[in-house]
């Protein structure tokens, strides 16, 4: 049976004390619904729906060309109310998986485990046994297992107050039966809402079954509701991360301290120190090594690498048996051949490095194409804007460039050249010549110390 999901998100949040609408809030770099659309993705359903309220266009705007539906939720009278709305949209038929956006660790193998279970039930639950219960609503289960009705908080008496299983606001409806049920759903309660946890009375009650799949994995449907439970899941997150990537063998010095916020691909034997960040798409090679408190993000970096303390890597290609740091700042369009060796206080941008070329120091590398076996001193410069456009720095194989110097591009240094320390380069330097700017040095005989003036 084809499957529709529909993803409640209309309500504000106002307990995140934010002009920002919850479900944008930022989880491990995404926001919090991303999470639960793309956990909803891997059941390759035919249509997932998102129900908005709260923000309406700025939710739709943050989330555009992705395939979702959008059903509108004008005023939130309740979960019951939010799949009322989407009657219209939903297929016909179509079995319906109804997810909450603000709990982002929902895992697909737990979707896909309620939508191949549901059997021949109406309805089927994901339920789970919270520390405290206090909040939820609570499952009633008849003697043969089947699930009853599901009571919520404000309406319980004695007996369901002590009811340790919650809902996790997370249920799959029978697609035959989504009409019938909806329409029976009414709003006299303790909250005057529309509850969406009504259907599983109204099932029960007309002799069709509500199971429920009991969730046990720690924290898989925590809200977030505030800033602390964010904080919370964020932490979750973390640990799962960390813990797929030492199953994998990686060495981390302390998996509390590292933050993977995208996809983080590994060789073997890769060790991470502590407080690393990795966003986006990163490959580590094998044998690579990073250091304490560097930052990644979309880059490749071949084995055996070596990335040392407080680094900064965004959108660059480095290949195998590179140093880079400690303290480097290595930018978008950065390709380091194999045996390069950047060094501490190093900028590089739009700069192709070759192989085994080193810039150790204090130096700005920006459009550069840069041999193989260069050596550039300590705080060189490419001069390569000049307040309205950008140049490029032609340096060849084998070229060795004195310390302090600035090469005002469009520039070129032929291949074997030197350039003495301290030059400003503006023209082109020939092929194994030394080429050097700068002043004679002088030494003025009558000049004597400056003396402080006299009171
Ligand atoms: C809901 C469940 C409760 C469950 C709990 C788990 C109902 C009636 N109760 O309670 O059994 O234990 O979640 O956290 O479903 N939303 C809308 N439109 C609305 C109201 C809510 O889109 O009119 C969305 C919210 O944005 C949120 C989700 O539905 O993402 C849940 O709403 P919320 O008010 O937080 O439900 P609870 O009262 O916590
Ligand atoms: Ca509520």
């Amino acid at each position: 049976m084809p499957l529709s999901i529909v993803i409640l998100a209309a309500g504000q949040g106002t307990r995140m004390k934010s002009s920002r609408p919850k479900v944008l809030h930022e989880l491990a770099g995404k926001p919090l619904l991303q999470h639960t659309v793309d956990a909803s993705r891997a059941l390759d359903p035919g249509q997932i729906i998102v129900v908005v309220g709260h923000a309406a266009a700025e939710v739709r705007a943050a989330m555009d060309g992705q395939d979702l539906q959008f059903v509108e939720q004008r005023e939130q009278l309740g979960t019951g109310h939010a799949l009322q709305q989407c009657q219209d949209v939903i297929e016909p038929g179509n079995d319906v998986l109804v997810l909450v956006g603000d709990v982002p660790l929902i895992r697909s193998q737990t979707l896909t485990a309620m939508r191949d279970g549901i059997g021949d039930a109406a309805v089927c639950v994901l339920s789970f046994l919270p520390e405290d219960p206090h909040g939820y609503g609570r499952l009633l289960r008849a003697e043969n297992g089947d699930v009853t009705a599901i009571v919520e908080q404000k309406d319980t008496d004695a007996e369901s107050e002590r009811v340790g299983e919650c809902n996790s606001g997370i249920m799959m409806i029978r697609g035959d039966l989504l009409r019938d049920l909806l329409a029976g759903i009414g709003n006299s309660n303790a909250q005057g809402e529309y509850y969406l946890t009504d259907v599983v009375g109204l099932a029960a009650g007309r002799g069709d079954r509500v199971t429920a799949l009991a969730c046990d994995e720690p924290g898989e449907v925590s809200g977030v509701n505030d800033q602390y439970q964010l904080a919370a899941v964020e932490g979750l997150y973390r640990a799962r991360r960390a813990g797929a990537l030492m199953r994998q063998g990686v060495k981390l010095y302390d998996p509390e301290r590292i933050d993977v916020r995208g996809s983080l691909e590994v060789g073997s034997d890769v060790e991470i120190d502590v407080n690393c960040v990795f966003e986006g798409e990163v490959t580590l090679g094998d044998r690579v090594r990073v250091g304490a408190n560097c930052v990644i993000r979309n880059t490749r970096i071949g084995a055996e690498s070596d990335i040392r303390p407080m680094t900064s890597i965004e959108d660059a290609e480095i290949g195998r048996g590179v140093t880079i740091g400690p303290f480097a700042r290595i930018r978008p369009g950065t390709e380091l051949a194999d045996g390069v060796r950047i060094g501490n206080f190093v900028e590089t941008k739009q700069a192709q490095i070759g192989a085994g070329s080193k810039v150790n120091h204090l130096s700005y590398i920006g459009d550069t194409e840069m041999g193989s076996g260069v050596n550039i001193g300590a705080g060189t410069i490419t001069c390569n804007y000049d307040g309205a456009n950008k140049f490029r720095t032609v340096i060849e194989d084998g070229v060795f460039i004195g310390s302090d110097t600035q090469l005002v591009a469009p520039v070129r240094v032929a291949r074997g050249a030197t350039i003495g320390a301290g030059s400003t380069i503006t023209r082109d330097a020939p092929a194994e010549k030394l080429t050097l700017s700068r002043a004679k040095q002088v030494t003025i005989d009558s000049w004597s110390k400056p003396k402080k003036k006299g009171k």
